[in-house]
């Protein structure tokens, strides 16, 4: 496994790959890797010759300088965790490769990026499809895979690349748990003891929402009032959002619901009352009356 750390070599290397008939599959992260992480390097292996994946903390996409300053570091594992993964190529670039000095060009979705946690995290999703376009003109890959967690991400960066006509194939990846249901994050290493307990109302929210609706309820407001209840029993959260919205063009879904969609949420946690943990924003979601998948 190689790592660089310039967007040059990153290119050179992958019109080599591209030029001896190799598909390049490009799985971007900001580190501290996961089972999530994993189960997308193995949708990336299925589909490509060879596996990049990028590791870098973007600093514009936090709107919190403590969330970037507290966010996890873990380099020596994250390569271990590539290696044994079958990554090829480990693309960890510094802050002034990816934003030269004087960097002033920035890449903006509008409508997708604007509700949910565009809303609450102004200048978020700027961050986000902004750093994703340099690492697909430096990583040139054919297939870029993103995981369901960040749903709205996913579709942000689905349009942006449409639009921008980048050819790359973009791929989404199921939401991977722990066994007790709460969806794997590099966040969740900094819950306090109890706030990690609580969050399991954020997994219980979205199970009783599905069964409402596999039990023929329709009404988008009685499906919030009682995901937004059970929400409410985490004491030590306060609910950022939880909506539902079309799973495409996340616009609002109010009245009778027809088709599946998309319950998404976001929690914010504070520390436990003992002091243990730190403030934490967890997101999850699920798309609501989605028949089983054939091949499931
Ligand atoms: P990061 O939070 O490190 O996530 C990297 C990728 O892993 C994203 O596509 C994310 O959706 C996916 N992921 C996270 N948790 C997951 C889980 N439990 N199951 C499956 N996939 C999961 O998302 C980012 O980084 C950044 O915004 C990035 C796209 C790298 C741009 O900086």
């Amino acid at each position: 496994m190689r790592v660089l750390e310039t967007k040059r070599e990153l290119q050179a290397w992958s019109d080599a790959e591209r030029r001896a008939g190799r598909r390049v599959a490009l799985v971007p992260t900001m580190g501290a890797l996961h089972r999530g992480h994993a189960a997308l390097v193995g949708i990336a292996r299925a589909r490509a010759e060879r596996v990049v994946v990028s590791i870098f903390v973007n600093p514009t996409q936090f709107n919190d300088r403590r969330d970037f300053e507290g966010y996890p570091r873990t380099v020596e594992t994250d390569l271990a965790a590539c290696r044994a993964a079958g990554v090829d190529v480990v693309f960890a670039p510094n802050a002034a490769e990816m934003y030269p000095e004087g960097a002033a060009t920035w890449v903006d979705v509008h409508g997708l990026s604007e509700p949910l946690c565009g809303a609450n995290r102004p200048g978020h999703f700027r961050g986000v499809t902004t750093v994703v376009t340099k690492l697909f003109l430096a990583a040139r890959p054919d297939v870029a895979v993103f995981g369901e967690k960040d749903w709205q991400q996913l579709a942000v960066i689905r349009r942006m690349t449409t639009d921008l006509g980048f050819g790359i194939e973009i791929v989404g990846g199921e939401t991977v748990r722990e066994s007790d249901g709460l969806a794997l994050s590099s966040r969740n290493v900094r819950l306090g003891p109890q706030a990690r307990k609580q969050a399991l109302c954020i997994v219980e929210s979205l199970e009783r929402a599905e069964r409402m609706v596999a039990d023929g309820e329709a009404d988008a407001e009685r499906i919030l009032e009682a995901v937004r209840a059970t929400l409410a029993r985490a004491g030590q959260a306060r609910i950022d959002y939880a909506e539902l919205r079309d799973p495409a063009s996340l616009e609002t879904v109010s009245g009778r619901i027809e088709g599946p969609v998309l319950l998404a949420i976001a929690l914010q946690f504070e520390p436990d009352p003992d002091g243990r943990g730190s403030a934490v924003r967890l997101i999850d979601n699920r798309v609501l009356g989605r028949r089983p998948r054939a091949d499931a």
